[in-house]
């Protein structure tokens, strides 16, 4: 059943096709009062020559009215009400047939997206950045497995650049081995400054470094080995926090380094479809209506773009894509218009379909937080506070494991305060927001599921004869929010867009509670106890899948 094509054919037929399908809007009112649905009519008056309300009043009188409760012409508009118990007794038993999988939709049947989400820089701090790049990214993919797409998560580790040269030659001046695999992060990074503090009042260790940048290119071992110790223990650091967003792993953790002999191929065609051109000895694409894509340096060294080619063309060739998702934020904007722009002229339109799917930055105290002053927020500390406090919001720590569900309520806050943001405003980040529990936040839907699960606990779901229940303003509000989900799943993914999931949930629960709090569950016959009971069922299905979508976990009890 699908209520909106439904109106929008019943439309169609009564004007005898003269508009087209995409003519019709069919809106949904912010007042319930004024219909379920509502279809502006004042579009259709150029193209029929006649008023909006004669043309609403004409498709009221074609329509087979007795498929709706009722249809209402209000000042130029159609307001559709729905059959309450068709609809209800239709949503609550597929819910309750399909369970988890209700509100699938196959419009990425046989398609595949590869996701490029995450993607942390080695040897640098996990950052809120990259927190926001990972939160978006898997639910992205989630919603985007929803909608039937299959799905390639790929981390494009930040792990090369002229930096490892430094980071090498720091080392080996300062460095020390057991420190490192202790807390590899904090002392690479403490290197890394120490060699700019150093080169300050050494200039020649500028080129020291650059000399083990270039040994590092020619494959030297020793260089090699180092760069991919520094590698493993970052990436066993980075585990840390993604196994506390519960995220065991991704499809790919191919980063820019894998790129490396994969560019060649890439430059080979540039230089054939002459779009390479020699400027100040670099090598640059000329571009419409932007600054020219820097291909390759003056002394012969690739660059992020670079690598970024080779890869949108390696994962074109080995999954074959019709949607490559990237997760990064606004500041890389003119940087992926670029490498689209570079693939479009190299004449290859699988560039049309590479998405940024931006964000905004996270600021602190309205500035840009920034890694060489040492002033992040270090996320996994973040993460580990928010999951103590959590501790003090479990009412049953004498019957859950609280560990487990104290990490499960304090991540659902932290992922959820930045979900509910729609993706491209810049947040602030503000501990005592990020860590709120009350309000909008992801444990008040998480107490919701939990208070439905131990108000199902004790009681059998039993059939139901719908004919028989009565449907009152609260139940009819959820019912038509649970019909509502397979929508938010389409367009959530349409827009790239988690918030509007997000937003989905907490109207539901709150929805759920004014229900729970106005109708007594234990009130009215059998039936009308099993019918509520099955209502409540069907709204933990879908709490706990919207929940799921957005990588938060919804224990049964907290
Ligand atoms: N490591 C990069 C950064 O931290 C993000 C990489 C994003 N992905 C990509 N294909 N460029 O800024």
């Amino acid at each position: 059943m699908n209520l909106r094509e439904e109106i929008i054919n019943d439309i169609l037929k009564s004007l005898n096709n003269e508009v087209s399908k995409e003519d019709v809007v069919v809106e949904s009112p912010k007042e319930r009062s004024f219909g379920d649905y509502a279809v502006p009519c004042f579009v259709f008056a150029k193209k029929l020559r006649k008023s909006p309300i004669a043309i609403a009043e004409d498709i009221k009188n074609n329509l087979d009215e007795s498929k709706y409760e009722k249809v209402e012409v209000v000042s130029g508009y159609l307001n559709f009400f729905v059959k309450k118990e068709d609809l209800t007794k239709y949503v609550i038993n597929k819910i309750n047939e399909e369970k988890e999988n209700y509100g699938k939709s196959n419009i990425g049947e046989n398609k595949t997206a590869v996701i490029d989400y995450s993607a942390p820089n080695i040897a640098k701090p996990f950052g809120v950045g990259h927190l926001r790049s990972t939160a978006i990214g898997q639910a992205i993919k989630n919603i985007l497995e929803k909608n039937s797409y299959n799905t390639v998560g790929i981390n494009h580790l930040g792990d090369w650049g002229t930096q490892f040269g430094k980071m090498i030659c720091a080392y080996k001046k300062w460095g020390n081995e057991e420190a490192i695999r202790k807390e590899p992060i904090k002392e690479l990074l403490a290197l890394y400054i120490k060699f700019h503090e150093e080169a300050e009042k050494e200039p020649s260790l500028e080129d020291e470094g650059r000399a083990y940048f270039k040994a590092l290119e020619n494959g030297d071992e020793e260089a090699l080995m180092l760069w991919k110790w520094f590698r493993d223990e970052s990436l066993k650091e980075f585990q840390k926090t993604y196994d506390l967003l519960g995220i065991s792993k991704f499809d790919s953790y191919n980063g820019e380094a894998f790129y490396l002999d994969k560019m060649d191929g890439v430059i080979e065609e540039l230089k054939e479809k002459n779009l390479l051109k020699k400027d100040q000895g670099a090598y640059v694409v000329d571009l419409e209506d932007m600054p020219p894509a820097l291909i390759m340096k003056k002394d012969g060294a690739t660059l992020y773009m670079t690598r970024d080619l080779a890869a949108a063309f390696y994962r074109k060739k080995t999954y074959n894509f019709d949607e490559a998702v990237y997760v990064i934020g606004n500041e890389q904007s003119l940087h992926l218009k670029q490498l689209k722009a570079v693939i479009n002229k190299m004449g290859h339109d699988f560039a049309n379909n590479m998405h940024h799917v931006n964000f905004g930055m996270v600021l602190q105290d309205g500035k840009k937080m920034s890694t060489r002053k040492g002033k992040t927020v270090k996320l996994h500390d973040v993460l580990v506070e928010a999951k103590d406090m959590a501790k003090t919001y479990i009412k049953n720590a004498d019957s859950v494991d609280v560990e487990e569900v104290s990490r499960q309520v304090g991540i659902g806050a932290v992922i959820y305060n930045d979900l509910k943001n729609y993706r491209t405003n810049d947040i602030e980040f503000k501990l005592e927001d990020v860590l709120r529990f009350e309000g909008e936040t992801g444990p008040y839907i998480q107490y919701t599921y939990a208070r439905i699960m131990s108000l199902l606990k004790n009681n059998e779901l039993k059939d139901i004869d719908f004919e028989k229940v009565e449907i009152n303003s609260y139940i009819w509000n959820l019912v038509f929010k649970l019909y509502e989900f397979n929508d938010i799943i389409v367009k959530a993914k349409l827009g790239y867009d988690p918030s509007l999931l997000a937003k989905y949930v907490m109207d539901l629960a709150q929805e759920f509670n004014k229900f729970y709090g106005n109708c007594k569950i234990n009130d009215g016959d059998d039936n009308e106890k099993a019918f509520k009971l099955k209502v409540s069922n069907s709204v933990a299905i879908v709490l706990k899948e919207g929940l799921r979508l957005l990588n938060i976990d919804a224990p049964e009890k907290m």
